[in-house]
C-alpha cells in the first residue's frame, strides 16, 4: 500500500530525446478487475496469474474478503481466489466509493447468490458514470432491482436469471462484463447485442470457456451466452494480458523523449490504433516485434497535427487522450481532440496550459491544441489516472523541476512507475510523507 500523500518528483528533460533501455509492461489493470470477480463462478480455486500490484487490484481484493471470499497472494502478481457458499452478499460502501469496478462483483454475486446490495460507485473524476444498462440488463434477464436509503438492492424474482435478448444503448466495457458473466449462470441463451469489443473481455471470456462456460461473439458486437452454471477451474490458470494502455503511454514516451526505447511483455496487436498513427504523424523511427515495439529517434523530433475523435476499441481509446495532448503540444500546427465517452476528461488541461502548452477549449467535449510549444516545470496534483501520466509525460519533456501531488492516483492504474521510468533514464522520485 502506498500513502495518499505521495509526491512524483521529476527533472524535465527540456526537450532533448535520451531516453533508453527496456521498460516492461505490467498485467492489464481493466482485465484484472474483472478476471478477479470473474472467480466466483467457480466451485474450485482460480489462480490469477501477471496482475498488477496496483492500488485498484488491493481495494478490489479487500473487497472479496470483505465479503468471505478467499484471496491469498501466493507471490508479486499471483493471486488465488476460492469462493465457498458462506458469503455475505453486501458489498462495503467505503470500498465501492473508491473503485467503479466494484460494480463487476454484481452480476456473479446475483447470479451464483440471489442477491446483492452496493450504493452507487465511485471511481476517477472524468465524467458521469451511470449504471443503468447493467440494471436493466439483469432485470430482463430475471433481476428485480429496488433503490432504497443510497443502497441498491438486486434479487433473483425466480430464483435463477433467464436468457434475455439485451441491446446495449451504448457499447458499455462494465455493462458488457456484468451481463456476460451474469449469462454464465442463466437459464437459457443470452445474447448482448451492441457489445464492448475491448480485449480485456476476450482475455477473461477465453479463460471461462476453457474451464466449461459458452460464450461466442466475444470480440464482436455480438456476444451470446449459453448459461452452464457453476464453472470449474480444475488446475487451469487465467493470465491476465499485458495492459495496453501502459503500452500506449509507453509508445507516447518513447516518440517525446527516447533515444532506442523497448517497450517489452507487451501484445502490439492491442494498440494497433497508436502505432499505427505515430507512425504517420512522427518522425520516429517505431518497429513492432512480437511482444514488444521499439521506438528510435535518430534526428530531431517532428511531429504533425491531426484531428482525434475518442471511440471505443479498436478505436481511439479514451484512456489514451491525455498522453496524446501532450504529444500535440509538440506538434506544428493545430490539431483537435474530441473526446466522446466522458464529459470531463479534459480536467487536466488547465494545468498544462500553465506549463505553457497554449490549448482552446471549446466545450467539454473538444479542444484545440496549438503547437509547437516548450513546457516549463510546475506543481501539479493530479486529477485522475490518466491525467496523471500526461503529467508526468509533461514534466518528462518540460524544462526544470515538476512535483506530482496525488501520486496515489497514478499508483492506482500504474505499478511502480518511478522504478521502471528511472531504469530507462528519467529523473524520477517518489517522496513518501
Ligand atoms: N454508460 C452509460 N450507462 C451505463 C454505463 C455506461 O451511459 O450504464 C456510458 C458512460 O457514461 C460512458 C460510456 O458509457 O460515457 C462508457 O462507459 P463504460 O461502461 O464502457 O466504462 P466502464 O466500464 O465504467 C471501463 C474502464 C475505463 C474506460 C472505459 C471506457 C474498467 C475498470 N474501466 O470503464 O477505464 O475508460 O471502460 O473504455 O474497465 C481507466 O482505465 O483509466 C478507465 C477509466
Amino acid at each position: 500500500m502506498v500513502s495518499m500523500n505521495d509526491i512524483f518528483k521529476i527533472e524535465g528533460l527540456s526537450g532533448k530525446q535520451t531516453l533508453s533501455g527496456e521498460i516492461p509492461v505490467h498485467g492489464s489493470k481493466n482485465a484484472a478487475l474483472i478476471g478477479l470477480p470473474a472467480a466466483l463462478l467457480f466451485t474450485d480455486k482460480v489462480t490469477l496469474t501477471n496482475v498488477p500490484e496496483i492500488e485498484d487490484v488491493h481495494w478490489m481484493t479487500e473487497l472479496m474478503k470483505y465479503i468471505g471470499i478467499d484471496v491469498r497472494k501466493k507471490e508479486r502478481g499471483v493471486y488465488e481466489v476460492s469462493t465457498s457458499e458462506k458469503i455475505s452478499c453486501k458489498l462495503d460502501s467505503d470500498i465501492v466509493r473508491k473503485i467503479r469496478a466494484s460494480m463487476f462483483l454484481v452480476g456473479p454475486l446475483l447470479a451464483r447468490f440471489g442477491e446483492v446490495q452496493f450504493t452507487y460507485p465511485g471511481g476517477d473524476g472524468i465524467g458521469g458514470r451511470p449504471i443503468e444498462l447493467t440494471l436493466t440488463g439483469l432485470e430482463k434477464m430475471g433481476a428485480t432491482c429496488e433503490y432504497d436509503d443510497n443502497t441498491y438492492t438486486l434479487k433473483l424474482k425466480e430464483g435463477k436469471l433467464s436468457g434475455a435478448d439485451i441491446f446495449l444503448r451504448i457499447p458499455s466495457v462494465g455493462a458488457t462484463q456484468i451481463l456476460m458473466l451474469s449469462g454464465v449462470f442463466a437459464e437459457g441463451t443470452t445474447t448482448i447485442k451492441n457489445a464492448a469489443m475491448e480485449p480485456e473481455i476476450e482475455n477473461i471470456a477465453e479463460f471461462l470457456n476453457a474451464c466449461g462456460a459458452k460464450i461466442s461473439g466475444v470480440g464482436t458486437t455480438t456476444i451470446t451466452i449459453v448459461g452452464t452454471g457453476p464453472l470449474s477451474a480444475s488446475g487451469k490458470r487465467l493470465e491476465i494480458i499485458p495492459d495496453r494502455l501502459e503500452t500506449g503511454s509507453f509508445l507516447v514516451l518513447g516518440v517525446l523523449a527516447g533515444k532506442d526505447i523497448t517497450i517489452t511483455n507487451c501484445n502490439p496487436d492491442h494498440v494497433g490504433i497508436f502505432t499505427h498513427l505515430l507512425k504517420d504523424i512522427t518522425s520516429s523511427e517505431i518497429t513492432v516485434g512480437k511482444n514488444t515495439i521499439n521506438i528510435k529517434n535518430s534526428k530531431p523530433l517532428t511531429v504533425l497535427p491531426r484531428i482525434i475523435k475518442t471511440h471505443e476499441y479498436p478505436g481511439f481509446v479514451t484512456d489514451m487522450q491525455s498522453a496524446f495532448v501532450v504529444l500535440f503540444t509538440q506538434a506544428e500546427g493545430k490539431s483537435l481532440v474530441f473526446e466522446t465517452i466522458y464529459e470531463e476528461r479534459f480536467n487536466y488541461v488547465g494545468n498544462l496550459i500553465q506549463m505553457g502548452a497554449k490549448i482552446v477549449t471549446y466545450d467539454p467535449h473538444r479542444i484545440r491544441i496549438h503547437g509547437k510549444t516548450e513546457l516549463s516545470g510546475a506543481v501539479k496534483t493530479s486529477p485522475d489516472i490518466r491525467a496523471g501520466l500526461a503529467y508526468i509525460l509533461a514534466a518528462i519533456i518540460a524544462k526544470g523541476e515538476s512535483i506530482i501531488h496525488n501520486g496515489y492516483v497514478i499508483d492506482r492504474g500504474y505499478e511502480a512507475i518511478e522504478d521502471r521510468l528511472s531504469a530507462v533514464g528519467v529523473s524520477i522520485e517518489r517522496i513518501s510523507s
